[in-house]
């Protein structure tokens, strides 16, 4: 470091006293990098005036990246494994990192060194890079209904992370404290979250006939994920879906279903009506049967085929 010192420089360190450099700080942006992601170190100093002789970038103790604006070639690189310096945006005062991986994490730190006092002054910055979970989280219970009384039993994993992501609970949007979390290395070299839900169900917790389980990941404020599950209670429980068919392939199946409607609406509903009609004897009134029939051909369609069945009754 102190080879070549210039002779007046030399005199000025002897004569000593000299301090012209001050707040030497390392910004690093963003705080946290996401993996394969840019990093930008900038490195703030007060330099008081006094010319700059160098700044040295260091990964823990490895230098990679040094400015010298009195030499030929102001920047050198120096080769360090999964390290890769933008060179077009780096300069005396910042570096830029590119494609980070998790194994970079760690302290980094640049060394500004002043001209004529040979005033040296280090900052250093923990850089974590981080991988954010790659699928939203999974949340599965042991039924799909319960009553009243009955223990709802669910558990909820999240994709393997760095750090693992934090999985919230919640019932009808209210987070549940008492719920337990454990953390499971992957294969990756990642870790996972899980946490199981053991919950005695009310009937309060059916808010307007629904009660909803909601699991969040979380990872700081960078990443959420929910998946949920929606429990009814019988009254109010929507029928079974039925199968809905996607896109082109629906409409076209609707304006199908509407063009021959006219035509075999009246054709297959007797048929149905009159075969299910024979399973009843004269003491269901009207509107028994009407309740009957709408319950066994379920939702719209249903409605709309009972009543063109009943007016042809
Ligand atoms: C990160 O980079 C280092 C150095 O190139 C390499 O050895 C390591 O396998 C990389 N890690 C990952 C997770 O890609
Ligand atoms: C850096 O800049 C040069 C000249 O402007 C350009 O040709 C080169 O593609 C750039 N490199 C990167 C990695 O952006
Ligand atoms: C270094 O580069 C940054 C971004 O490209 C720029 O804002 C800054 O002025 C440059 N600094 C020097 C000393 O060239
Ligand atoms: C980073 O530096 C701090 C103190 O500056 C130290 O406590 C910590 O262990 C270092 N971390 C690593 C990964 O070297
Ligand atoms: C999660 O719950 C499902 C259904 O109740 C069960 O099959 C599975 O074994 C549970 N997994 C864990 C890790 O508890
Ligand atoms: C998880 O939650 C704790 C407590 O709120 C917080 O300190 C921590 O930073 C969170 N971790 C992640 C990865 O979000
Ligand atoms: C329906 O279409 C959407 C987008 O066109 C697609 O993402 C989805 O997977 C499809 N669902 C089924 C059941 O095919």
């Amino acid at each position: 470091m102190f080879g070549g010192i210039a002779f007046p420089s030399l005199l000025l360190m002897l004569c000593g006293g000299v301090t012209s450099l001050r707040d030497v700080r390392l910004l690093v942006k963003p705080p946290m990098v996401i993996r394969g992601g840019t990093a930008a170190l900038i490195c703030f100093r007060d330099m008081q005036g006094a010319p700059l002789y160098s700044v040295k970038w260091y990964r823990g103790n490895h230098e990679f990246y040094r400015y010298t604006p009195l030499d030929e070639k102001p920047t050198q690189v120096f080769g360090l494994p999964g390290i890769s310096v933008d060179l077009n945006n780096s300069n005396g005062t910042q570096v830029v990192l590119k494609r980070m991986n998790l194994t970079l994490a760690g302290n980094f730190s640049c060394e500004v060194t002043a001209d004529l006092s040979f005033a040296t002054q280090i900052a250093t910055k923990f850089v974590d890079v981080i991988e954010l979970p790659s699928f939203k989280p999974v949340l599965k219970a042991d039924k799909d209904r319960y009553q009243p009384g009955e223990r709802l039993r669910a558990n909820c994993t999240s994709a393997p992370a760095r750090p693992a992501a934090n999985l919230t609970i919640k019932i009808n949007d209210e987070p549940l404290r008492s719920s337990e979390t454990s953390l499971h290395p992957s294969e990756t070299g990642l870790l996972w979250t899980s946490v199981n839900v053991d919950l005695k169900v009310t009937p309060e917790l059916f808010l307007s006939g629904r009660l909803r389980v909601a699991c969040v990941a979380t990872v700081y404020n960078l990443y959420e994920k929910q998946a949920t599950l929606d429990f009814f209670t019988p009254e109010t429980d929507p029928r079974p879906e039925r199968i809905t068919l996607n896109g082109s392939a629906s409409k076209c199946f609707q304006s199908w279903i509407f063009l021959f409607l006219p035509i075999f609406l009246p054709m297959v509903v007797m048929g149905q009506v009159e075969d299910y009609f024979e399973n009843f004897d004269d003491s269901f009134t009207y509107e028994e049967k009407k309740h009957h029939l709408s319950s066994l051909l379920g939702g719209e369609t249903g409605r709309v085929l009972v009543l063109t069945g009943l007016v042809s009754l």
